[in-house]
């Protein structure tokens, strides 16, 4: 018998502004890469998501500095087209932010600062539902309910608990109960797709166990989520390029970095001397210039590559002046929006209720079916 999940919450959210997909979405099957993971198809340079209407969209970045590039590419940039396609919800994951060490004073402004870059990025209120992670507590509840049923052994195993807790003094529970939280936070909007990058994919994974035992216990409730991922790979860090571009990167570029600080840090990008696939500065390049700059040109510096006539100098200052062009118009309507505090307070109180009517209804759901009066 076909799983019905017959208390899908009402959205009172207009639908996205267009009804039917958009031609590039038309004939286009899901594609589905196996393993709970959607990825956006580059077919002959017409990029695509294969992603039906139906689809609820959870994502969230954590306030822990101010957003870059790798963020962008790996998640915002296709969080802005997905929120045309289906119902979305995007938060600021501050709660998880906590897990690391941070800074009481700023983290009120670290949370606007991220609220900013989303809104001068392209996420529209009137198409998704921005909000706050800790404004909604409902989260926190639902993530003590999953604990019940969630086997430490599968958290210890995690990738991102290993690098930065596992067998650390500074370690807390926060950071080994993080996917649990995560969990929370997609299966309470009962999200089929969680667009995020690669390092996320295990966190969604474990949403998916934590959905499939839920079920199996308590009957059809949640759908089991899949990680959406951009096809391009993850963006390393310019001066260190075997890992990756983060916000703890000195050298990364921020998405407000004005040109002159971008050129700066793309010249100071660590290339070494040979070339190829074995350069992974140079891998990193390309893929950025293949992000940021047009057809013609990546063809022109990637044959040059090819035939070793390549100046890596010209290559830098082609990406530089590509990247701030790209993020121009960010540049003026961020600063726009950070001189009107009350119009981002609106946004995120508007989130706020739009988020907690649905979190709301299904965390009744789950206490009722959990036997909790
Ligand atoms: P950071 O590592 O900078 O703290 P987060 O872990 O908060 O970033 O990640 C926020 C989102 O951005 C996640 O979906 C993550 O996969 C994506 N992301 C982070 N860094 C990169 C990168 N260098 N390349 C591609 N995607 C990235
Ligand atoms: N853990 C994610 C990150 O570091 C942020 C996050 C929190 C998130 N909750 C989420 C992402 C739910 C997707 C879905 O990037």
């Amino acid at each position: 018998m076909p799983t019905v999940y017959n208390t899908i919450p009402r959205f009172t959210k207009q639908r996205p502004r267009c009804s039917s997909p958009p031609p590039l979405l038309r004939n286009h099957p899901l594609h589905n890469c196996g393993g709970g993971v959607l990825r956006k198809q580059d077919r002959g340079g017409e990029k695509c998501y294969s992603i039906p209407m139906e689809e609820r969209i959870l994502s969230g970045i954590r306030p822990s500095s101010r957003l870059h590039i790798g963020n962008y590419l790996g998640a915002i940039k296709q969080w802005i087209e997905l929120q045309n396609l289906s119902r979305s919800f995007f938060m600021i994951a501050d709660l998880h932010a906590i897990t690391t060490p941070y800074d009481p004073a700023t983290f009120p402004q670290a949370v606007k600062d991220v609220a900013l870059d989303y809104l001068a990025a392209g996420l529209d209120h009137h198409k998704a539902t921005l909000f706050v992670q800790s404004h909604i507590p409902e989260h926190v509840e639902l993530a003590w309910l999953f604990s019940t049923i969630t086997p430490v052994g599968e958290l210890n195993r995690m990738t991102q608990y290993k690098e930065k807790g596992e067998g650390k003094t500074s370690a807390n529970l926060g950071l080994l109960a993080y996917p649990v939280l995560m969990a929370a936070d997609i299966l309470i909007y009962k999200a089929t797709g969680v667009p995020v990058g690669e390092d996320q994919v295990q966190h969604v994974e474990l949403a998916r166990v934590i959905a499939r035992k839920f079920n199996a216990k308590h009957g059809a409730t949640f759908p089991e989520p899949k990680a959406i991922l951009s096809h391009g790979k993850r963006i390393m860090s310019l001066t260190e390029p075997t890992k990756k571009m983060s916000k703890s990167d000195g050298g990364g570029i921020q998405l407000d970095d004005s040109p002159e600080v971008i050129k700066k840090k793309v010249m100071k990008a660590v290339t070494g001397t040979k070339g190829g696939d074995g350069n992974p500065g140079v891998m990193n390049l390309f893929a950025l210039l293949k992000e940021f700059s047009d057809a013609t040109t990546y063809r022109q510096f990637m044959n040059a590559e090819e035939t070793s006539t390549i100046k890596y100098s010209e290559l830098k200052s082609q990406i530089a002046e590509d990247i701030a062009r790209h993020f121009e118009s960010f540049r003026t309507r961020r600063a726009e929006l950070a001189g009107n505090n009350r119009y981002l307070e609106e946004v995120l109180s508007e989130g706020t209720k739009e988020a907690r009517s649905v979190a709301k209804k299904t965390l009744e759901e789950v206490k009722k079916k959990m036997g909790l009066i």
